[in-house]
């Protein structure tokens, strides 16, 4: 063995200089795989699966705990797990849920990879899946039976923006033991708190409004008490991670949340507003406009809009005459996800269960970033002159 070869020591990292702590707001960037028991006797209770603390990297350090706990917090939930992904969180939670012979109730509108899931894996482990209506309520009651094991719900729906009766849903749920879960992406916990309602669990893709910069993928889901130890246990033997260099994203964005979210809401309300002054549209599908079919609901239950919503033209165009309105914009991107600084547009024509009226027509999605309200009015207004 050369000299000086013992460059990686084995001392833990202290976080002090000079004699004196080192201290910052947030909390440190936690990496690892390893943590180090302070006495062998804490080794042996990891062993036996009776050590208190954290035990291993997978289980998340620091730094997860610390978005985690803000998340709880933020839900008003029990317990907070991060996920790598909005998706992994999902398909985590109804994997942590459902065994053979169990039926799902997922509802029409939810994002299309969490209906892929059910159909495409858990199909797979004999799990049934019916879809329900995208603006269900009471009748809910309807598609319930002995092997019912859980309801999912999206409110609104991130394309189509129908709500669900929550207050509804949950009651005939808790009466027949029938967990519900929802992905609360598009109000995020600001705008609406889920578990407040009855909701058994939230699921938030972080990487939405949280997030805000479109450059982190992270997910989470936040449980009530009575299902807290069923999903804990799923969790630690799952191991699945998300890594602190992303958590700490998280954080950061969960601080300037609110003032982001207010500005996204108070420019798509101008967008929408006036996108239904123009003789060219015909609906505006924003969940806080009075026009909306479940406008009640969603201010009976939510105190927000966030920046997420859709429109039609009056006309059918053809994707090709889409296309000719789309390539002219100069201020909205096009691309997946949304929630971030940069408007984004996407379209294309829905199918859904229920009261839905735009069968065939092409809805516009905007995900109303933070540029400058009028310098979006005047590009849309700009590219409508391709239609005319
Ligand atoms: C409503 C909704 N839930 C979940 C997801 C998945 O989130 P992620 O992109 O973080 O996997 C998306 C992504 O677009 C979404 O729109």
């Amino acid at each position: 063995m050369g000299k000086n070869n013992n460059i990686v020591g084995w001392d833990e990292y202290t976080r002090s200089y000079g004699g004196r702590e080192i201290r910052t707001i947030n909390p440190t960037i936690q990496s690892g795989s390893t943590v180090l028991f302070e006495h062998f006797e804490d080794m042996q209770l990891a062993l036996e699966g009776e050590y208190p603390g954290v035990d291993y990297g997978t289980h998340g350090l620091s730094t997860q705990k610390a978005f985690e706990e803000a998340m709880c917090e933020i839900e008003n939930g029990h317990a907070s797990y991060a996920f790598p992904s909005g998706i992994s969180a999902i398909t985590n939670t109804l994997m942590a849920f459902t065994k053979s012979g169990d039926e799902i109730l997922l509802c029409d509108n939810v994002y299309g990879p969490t209906a892929s899931f059910c159909h495409k894996i858990l199909t797979k482990y004999n799990v049934k899946i019916t879809h329900i209506e995208s603006n269900i309520g009471a009748e809910i009651s309807h598609y319930i039976n002995e092997n019912t094991r859980l309801i999912f719900l999206e409110s609104p729906g991130s394309n189509t923006f129908e709500i669900q009766d929550i207050s509804a849903i949950v009651k005939i749920a808790k009466k027949a033991g029938i967990i519900s879960i929802i992905d609360n992406s598009w109000a995020t916990p600001l705008f609406l708190k889920p578990l407040d309602l009855g909701i058994d669990i939230s699921i938030q893709s972080v990487t939405k409004y949280i997030c805000g910069h479109s450059d982190v993928l992270i997910g989470c889901s936040t449980v009530n008490e009575k299902y807290a130890a069923e999903f804990a246990e799923y969790f630690h033997t799952v191991e699945n991670y998300a890594n602190p260099h992303d958590c700490y994203q998280a954080l950061r964005g969960l601080r300037t949340l609110k003032v982001r979210l207010e500005a996204h809401q108070k420019s798509a309300y101008e967008v929408a507003r006036w996108l239904e002054s123009q003789e060219i549209v015909d609906s505006v599908i924003h969940p806080g406009l009075e026009s909306h079919p479940q406008h009640n609901l969603w201010k009976r239950d939510f105190t927000g809009a966030s920046g997420l919503f859709a429109f039609t033209f009056k006309d059918s165009y053809s994707t090709e005459t889409i296309a000719l309105f789309a390539n002219s914009l100069k201020m909205f991107g096009f691309g997946f996800s949304w929630g971030g600084f940069k408007s984004l547009l996407t379209a294309r024509p829905y199918k859904r269960d229920g009261k839905w009226v735009h069968d065939g027509k092409h809805l516009v999605r905007l995900s109303i970033g933070l540029e400058d309200t009028d310098d979006l009015i005047a590009d849309l207004k700009n590219s409508f002159t391709k239609l005319q």
